[in-house]
């Protein structure tokens, strides 16, 4: 798959100019009354954008979703308004955040901003023509900037009005840094994968990630590995005839995980699933105890993480990994007690002396939880965008910058 050519910040005359720059910032916020941003990953990330449009002169109008608003108007609870508190910390700038998303007050608040400052514009899905992605609403937000940025990975593979209408409108775009860098790391997994390739993959179910395990095993050759683990190795493990009590698993996808198996043993590559698990009584036992699969689990335990002898077959494919991919937790890790296999994968990722690549909102948070997220080469701040991106779909936000002229972004550059 090649990546569209587009322009970068490099290619833009922002100064004085006002620059919408779209950006997921879609991210988790605490309970109660006075919300606050919990895991600012995302918000960080997109700041090297944010400082150099400033630094050459932009006027910013910053836009994203939060969470799943119904779309008919404002609804506290998803307010940008810890977001933008968080956002104005990190700058330390003024964020105005305006009281809507498109309307006369926003014109004005954009019309009076000075080359530099920071305006913030309210929930984006607080308009139901987002994700519709409606023309008069792209229209109106087109009509708020000179120039558009795409910092957004995260949503880059929904057609929603900011992320491909407003492009759509406007002559001058480009991808901001955090969106080359992340279509830079992973073009490199899917267009030249270093050898052997080990591609981990967990997580709750494999209807949620069929096309990607379909995908990857396609991509992988003799002396690669397919790690399949979490709930999703269950479903593998039952289509091979195991007793697994009251685990999570998926009954009508049992041809699925022959289908997978079936590919990868066609391609001479080696599948890793669970010999052993950690099983407990209910998601909320405070005990794991160890079995092996031959094991029949009794009606009432729940496989809940990978075993140590699994983790350790697996951690000895990433130490021979020339590149590794990892998407999904390899058992309930929120459990401390079943906690062990996803951390023990997060401690031989960043162990591995291969280009590793992590996605996918809970395998980020489990290589944070294990204090190893800086010893990842790419932690991708994209979810379903990554897992489309690997399964070699084109992201409409991506397409939506492509231009004549402009240079094509390759592996090579970085
Ligand atoms: C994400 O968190 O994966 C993105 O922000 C997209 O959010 P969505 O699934 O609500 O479109």
């Amino acid at each position: 798959m090649t990546t569209p050519p587009f322009r970068t910040l490099d290619d833009l005359d922002v100064d004085n100019r006002r620059v919408l720059v779209r950006v997921d910032f879609n991210v988790p916020l605490t309970k109660g009354e006075h919300r606050t941003v919990r895991d600012d990953t995302r918000i960080r990330e997109t700041l090297p954008t944010l400082r150099l449009l400033r630094e050459r002169g932009a006027k910013l109008v910053v836009c994203s979703h939060l969470g799943r608003p119904a779309g008919t108007g404002f609804e506290a609870a998803f307010s940008m308004e810890p977001v933008g508190a968080r956002l104005a910390e990190l700058l330390d700038v003024e964020v105005k955040l305006a009281d809507e998303v498109v309307g006369d007050g926003v014109t004005k608040l954009v019309a009076d901003a000075r080359a530099g400052e920071v305006v913030l514009l309210e929930n984006l899905r607080f308009e139901k023509g987002e994700t519709k992605n409606d023309a008069k609403f792209s229209a109106a937000l087109a009509a708020l900037c000179d120039a558009y940025v795409n910092d957004a990975f995260g949503a880059c593979h929904r057609a929603h009005a900011s992320v491909v209408g407003v492009p759509a409108l406007v002559g001058e775009k480009a991808a901001g840094r955090l969106l080359e860098a992340e279509l830079r790391a992973l073009s490199r997994l899917v267009t030249a994968p270093e050898r052997p390739f080990v591609a981990i993959v967990g997580g709750a179910k494999v209807s949620d990630k069929l096309g990607v395990l379909v995908a990857l095993v396609e991509r992988l050759i003799a002396g690669d590995t397919l790690v399949i683990g979490g709930a999703m190795a269950n479903t593998f493990l039952a289509a091979q005839g195991r007793g697994l009590g009251a685990s999570l698993m998926e009954g009508d996808r049992f041809k699925d995980a022959e289908r997978v198996m079936a590919k990868a043993a066609a391609r001479d590559v080696e599948v890793i699933l669970p010999t052993d698990l950690r099983v407990g009584r209910g998601i909320e036992a405070s005990e794991a105890r160890v079995v092996g699969v031959a094991y029949d689990l009794d009606p009432q335990e729940m496989a809940l993480d990978i075993g140590p002898a699994s983790a350790e077959r697996c951690a000895e494919a990433i130490a021979r990994a020339g590149m590794v991919l990892w998407n999904g937790p390899m058992g309930l890790f929120e459990n401390p007690a079943f906690a062990g296999g996803t951390l023990a994968v997060a401690h031989a990722v960043a162990q591995s002396p291969g280009f590793t690549v992590v996605g996918g909102g809970d395998s980020v948070a489990a290589v944070a939880q294990a204090g190893v997220a800086d010893r990842i080469d790419h932690v991708s701040t994209g979810g379903g965008a990554s897992l489309e991106y690997i399964e070699g779909k084109t992201l409409p936000g991506v397409a939506a910058l492509a231009q004549d002229q402009a240079r094509p972004l390759s592996s090579e550059e970085g």
